[in-house]
């Protein structure tokens, strides 16, 4: 299978890295807009030198452009994509719908929802299936977004609800892993060993969770002893309402890539 990837910039490198490793991928080939995609940590890509010439080489086009860039790029390739091609479009905000009507109609699209962990394989994908798309095509996007870390399928409707969770994330969680270690620093500890307890409990906690399946609200029971320093510590972030900003943090960039859309 010969993927092209349009646009390969932070995101578009990091699916580039993670599809190496894929059995059914004989090929991947990239453009960006300034210069050649071929960079030296992506020897295995393929540069290409335009956007139609990538369309017509690849099964699989995985646009990863700035949501602003897609429809230019989106009617560009509109008559070079081959027939049966799957489009899967990583950008924030843009539906399924726009691009469906920007590619011509025919092709069939996938919307994906990655985050940046897809770099080192620990990525969270959501996939929204468009009109013209069936469950092989979910499939396929599926089976490729695997070798990124883990998939989830939703409706197209929630996408934006997956951007203000997972896609911006990470940001959410290095704001976390640094504050607590200005918390270490400012105990004592020295600051790369700091950074490493943060990091690693958030990390640990977080494999709890998924690895074991119990709610998240018992495993925090199960480690918060009576009258011991956990719960004072649960107090102070309750009444520094850190459950309800992180809420509200969810809901403003769900609600600003909707707008965006
Ligand atoms: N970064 C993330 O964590 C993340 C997570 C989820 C979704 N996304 C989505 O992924 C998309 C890309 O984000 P990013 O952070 O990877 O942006 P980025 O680093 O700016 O990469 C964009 C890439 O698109 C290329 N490009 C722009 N216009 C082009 C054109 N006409 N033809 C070919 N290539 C073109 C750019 O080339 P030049 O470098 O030459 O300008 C660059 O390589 C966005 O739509 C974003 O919503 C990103």
């Amino acid at each position: 299978m010969d993927i092209g990837i349009l646009g390969c910039g932070t995101l578009g490198r990091a699916i580039a890295q993670g599809l190496r490793s894929h059995r059914s991928v004989e090929r991947i080939a990239a453009t960006t807009r300034s210069q050649p995609a071929r960079a030296k940590d992506l020897e295995e890509v393929v540069p290409v030198d335009s956007n139609r010439e990538l369309a017509s080489i690849s099964d699989v086009v995985i646009v990863c452009v700035k949501p602003s860039q897609v429809e230019a790029v989106a009617r560009e390739i509109s008559h070079d994509l081959r027939p049966g091609a799957l489009v899967v479009s990583a950008a924030a905000a843009i539906s399924t719908e726009a691009l469906q009507q920007w590619t011509g109609g025919a092709s069939p699209i996938v919307r994906a929802m990655p985050n940046m962990p897809a770099r080192i394989g620990l990525g969270m994908t959501a996939l929204a299936a468009g009109a013209n798309a069936d469950a092989s095509h979910l499939e396929l996007a599926r089976d490729l977004f695997a070798t990124l870390g883990r998939v989830a399928v939703v409706e197209e409707r929630l996408m934006d609800a997956v951007t203000g969770i997972s896609g911006c994330g990470p940001a959410y969680v290095y704001l976390i892993v640094e504050a607590l270690a200005e918390a270490g620093v400012s105990l004592g500890l020295p600051r790369p060993v700091a950074l490493e307890l943060a990091a690693q409990t958030l990390l640990g906690s977080a494999a709890m969770v998924l690895q074991t399946g119990i709610h998240p609200a018992a495993l925090k029971d199960e480690v918060t002893t009576p009258a011991g320093c956990t719960i004072d510590g649960l107090l102070a972030l309750e009444s520094g309402g850190l459950r309800s900003t992180l809420v509200r943090a969810v809901t403003a960039a769900a609600t600003r890539s909707a707008q965006l859309g």
